[in-house]
């Protein structure tokens, strides 16, 4: 029998070169996966041009169309459930979630966070690795849970803090970083779906 793809829907707001990294794992047969299609919160995202390239299917729910952030996530969970995925892959969404869509979701979700979890959980990680003058830094691939960054960890990778590094050099190999580790926690999602563990 052969095997059966992993089934996944990216949520992005973004720039989207996780999802590129993805999209090239696909494509060079490291990643047996189907992207179902790509759901954003922002119709100007770059990832969703990058998934239009690759005529994958986009969406777009603007905050503004919404009234709460209760009927945004309600209506983000109609359209995931119409396309029954595996797993829902955050890369790059800029959004906190509701309760009620993370438990509806519970242990499909996941995101990748650019800090060694549960160091440095929010925004400008690593501006705040070099403040503290760590002598590390890494990327951490998480499930999703009510708590912001909080989940429980799948994977991480890490890199040693140089003494010249800045945030932007920092946050380019930490990027680099992302786009192995994301790809190749989905493969080994995708194997054990093929093993049914
Ligand atoms: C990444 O740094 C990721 O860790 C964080 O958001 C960023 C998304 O980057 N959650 P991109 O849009 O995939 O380039």
């Amino acid at each position: 029998m052969s095997a059966t793809p992993l089934r996944i829907v990216v949520l992005l707001s973004g720039h989207g070169s996780n999802l590129q990294a993805i999209l090239d794992a696909i494509a060079k047969q490291e990643l047996d996966a189907d992207i179902l299609a790509v759901i954003s919160d922002k119709s100007d995202a770059y990832g969703l041009q990058r998934a239009q390239q690759q005529r994958i299917p986009t969406q777009c729910l603007e905050t503004r169309d919404y009234p709460t952030r209760e009927a945004f996530d309600n209506a983000l969970q109609h359209a995931i459930d119409a396309l029954d995925p595996d797993f829902i892959v955050l890369a790059g969404f800029m959004r906190i979630l509701t309760s009620g869509f993370v438990d509806h979701f519970n242990g499909k979700l996941l995101n990748i966070h650019p800090s060694l979890l549960p160091k440095y959980r929010g925004l400008n990680t690593h501006r705040r690795v070099l403040e503290a003058g760590d002598q590390e830094h890494g990327v951490t691939v998480h499930f999703v849970t009510a708590d912001l960054d909080s989940g429980p960890i799948i994977a991480q990778e890490k890199i040693a803090v140089r003494a010249d590094d800045t945030i932007a050099s920092l946050k380019q190999r930490i990027h680099e970083l992302e786009h192995t580790l994301y790809p190749k926690v989905l493969q080994q999602l995708a194997k054990a779906k093929n093993l049914d563990i």
